[in-house]
């Protein structure tokens, strides 16, 4: 398989929010009442931004990296992808080898992404996840309502000047105030995922709502952000993932169920940024031992890590190696299970649907369910929300830890600004 390629990238790498149409306040709120009452919530009036006013509405912002929705933005993505060195560390040589790669990488990613239909089809679920979670929180939380819901993908269309900009427009910061959660789709944190969108957004941040001339961040007015940084064993997101691996083993024979092994697979890293302290192989890990717990250890289960390419240590076992190795080995009723995606991307619909399963020729090794428009999940997002909405965080205790290894003045920055002013001591 083209992963063992030199230089290549990750395969989670390589490979409307609402509208805010300004019209007559009256005009928009009896629109709103009506579509409330239709239950549609993701039209709400133009924001009359107010600091000093009621605690809606919020800004919800789904954080991810989003995916070229048509092939020929898959150059524009890679791009961006290798220009990111949160993500791929290429030094002084970033941003000449960048596009390099990008280039070279296009025709091959192309014809992946026509194989899965001709796009990712992650920005139709981010969007539709983001809309549905606001309308139960409106219901849930009706003291932050209306939510509005924004996607800031890292990568893709929209990005995040573009969701920055349409929250200005619709009335969001710039002297008005209000209120916005970044909350990451991550479930598990990675300074190269999470970690990432939040240095562009606070990037963003510092260029369109402006860094006052004696260095303020916080001039009255701006919009006030806080971070949902990392959920990886909510119980909501348990279930759903404890019932899509449940709907998969009912396709067994009964006398054979409980020999499936499950494989939960995540994204892989390079070792020097597991050495380097990142957070993200021990949460990973703790939502798989939170999914087994919920199925009382039905099964044995291993997790290993996939998409990782080019010639530096990455962490391991791979996937394909280890589904290639058991089918060998005679054990040929596997289940898959994306354990660190929201929604499916071409990591799932490419690589272990057409790769991985497909060189396992084994009627027995099959996927999960990914958790796309599952109802529990976006109920577990609204739960979740409401919590930080309601503790009045800033982002988790955890956040204000940057890595044993950490060198990075934009993360000192970045995690500082996001902790507040409360919490920006404890930022190390
Ligand atoms: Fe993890 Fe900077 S690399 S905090």
């Amino acid at each position: 398989m083209a992963l063992r390629r030199p230089l290549t990238l990750p395969r989670h790498i390589l490979n409307g929010a609402c509208s805010g149409v300004r019209s007559t306040v009256s005009r928009t709120a009896l629109t709103y009442v009506q579509e409330q009452r239709k239950g549609l919530a993701t039209a709400v009036p133009p924001v009359t931004q107010d600091a000093t006013g009621s605690k809606g509405p919020t800004a919800m912002v789904f954080l991810n990296m989003g995916g070229p929705s048509k092939t020929d933005e898959v150059e524009d993505f890679l791009s961006r992808l290798f220009a990111d060195g949160d993500l791929i560390p290429l030094g002084r040589l970033q941003s000449y080898l960048g596009p390099l790669i990008a280039k070279r990488r296009t025709p091959k990613i192309q014809r992946q992404y026509s194989d899965i239909g001709g796009g990712s089809p992650i920005r139709k679920w981010s969007e539709y996840q983001c809309e549905e979670m606001c309308k139960l929180l409106d219901k849930i939380n009706p003291e932050t309502a209306p939510h509005k819901p924004y996607v800031a993908f890292r990568y893709a269309d929209p990005l995040t000047e573009e969701m920055y900009t349409k929250l200005l427009e619709d009335g969001f910061g710039n002297g008005r105030g209000g209120r916005a959660v970044a909350f990451t789709q991550y479930p598990q944190y990675s300074c190269s995922t999470t970690g990432s969108s939040l240095n562009e957004l606070w990037k963003w941040r510092t260029r369109l709502e402006g860094r006052r001339a004696n260095g303020d961040m916080q001039p009255s007015g701006a919009l006030q952000w806080s971070v949902i940084d990392r959920w990886p064993t909510h119980p909501g997101l348990v279930e759903a993932f404890a019932r899509n691996i449940e709907e998969q083993l009912k396709t067994y024979p009964e006398e054979k169920r409980n020999g499936v092994v499950l494989l939960f697979s995540a994204h892989s890293l390079p070792m020097s940024v597991v050495n380097r302290g990142d957070p993200y192989p021990a949460e990973v890990a703790a939502t798989v031992h939170a999914v087994m717990q919920r199925l009382n250890f039905s099964n044995p289960y291993r997790l290993c890590w996939q998409s990782q390419v080019g010639p530096s240590a990455w962490l391991g076992a791979q996937t394909s190696d280890t589904v290639e190795n058991y089918v060998k080995r005679g054990q040929t009723d596997i289940i898959l299970v994306p354990i660190a995606f929201t929604s499916d991307h071409i990591e799932t619909l490419y690589e272990l649907d057409l790769e991985v399963i497909k060189e396992a020729n084994s009627p027995g090794v099959k996927r999960a369910e990914s958790l796309n428009g599952n109802p529990i999940f976006i109920q577990a997002l609204a739960d979740i929300a409401q919590k930080h909405l309601r503790k009045g965080e800033k982002c988790s205790l955890q956040m204000t830890l940057r890595c044993q290894g950490c060198k990075s003045d934009r993360c000192l920055e970045q995690k500082k600004f996001f902790a507040g002013e409360k919490m920006s001591s404890l930022v190390v």
